[in-house]
């Protein structure tokens, strides 16, 4: 059986890829908020796609600043994910008040965060269109935690914190799940 599905809604049909953590920085100030839609746009250069509110206080640090980074944040810190993304940096230094560890980033002004999978380094392509508040970036610099990514390949243990996260809405999470393979056409 199918259903329609009302229209509002069909952005949860696709909002659960790996939930992501922008961090940015201009003039002394830094921030952190939650972003799912963010998406891989190219190979080389590697660029990637991002969502970003016109009303978020991110917004204005990574207009001025031309730089933002992503990461994807463990299990571990999920109700930091929920938390930075239903609070302003406007009214607040997130990374105190949610307890969130930084470290200075490779090529960025913007902080880079512990309990996370992967970085990427990101400086916005600055004649893209941003008519739906859509930032292309390209990525200049990208790490990951060797102990969940060694040989090309994904590898999260046994750990169940160390699992990255999708968001589906609402606090709620599915965490990343058993790999599986078919057969490939070569
Ligand atoms: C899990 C999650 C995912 C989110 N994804 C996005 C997103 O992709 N793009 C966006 O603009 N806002 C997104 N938001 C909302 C922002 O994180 C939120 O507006 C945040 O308060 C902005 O913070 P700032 O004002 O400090 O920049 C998301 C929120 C949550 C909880």
């Amino acid at each position: 059986m199918r259903i329609n599905l009302p229209l509002e809604k069909c952005w949860k049909m696709l909002n659960h890829g790996p939930v992501t953590l922008i961090t940015s920085a201009h003039d002394h100030k830094t921030n952190v908020m939650a972003a799912s839609w963010a998406t891989p746009l190219d190979y080389d250069p590697p660029k990637l796609l991002l969502v970003l509110d016109a009303n978020a206080y991110t917004r204005r640090l990574v207009d001025a600043s031309g730089e933002f980074g992503v990461q994807i944040p463990k299990r571990r810190i999920a109700e930091q994910t929920v938390a930075v993304g239903q609070s302003s940096g406007r009214d607040c230094d997130k990374f105190s008040r949610f307890g969130l560890k930084s470290f200075a980033a490779q090529k960025i002004a913007a902080p880079i965060l512990e309990e996370c999978v992967a970085w990427l380094e990101c400086r916005v392509i600055p004649d893209a269109t941003q008519r739906y508040d859509l930032f292309i970036a390209e990525v200049i610099a990208s790490y990951v935690d060797s102990k969940l990514f060694h040989d090309n390949q994904w590898d999260f243990g046994t750990d169940p914190l160390d699992r990255t996260m999708h968001y589906i809405s609402n606090g709620e999470f599915f965490a990343t799940g058993e790999r599986f393979a078919v057969p490939t056409l070569e």
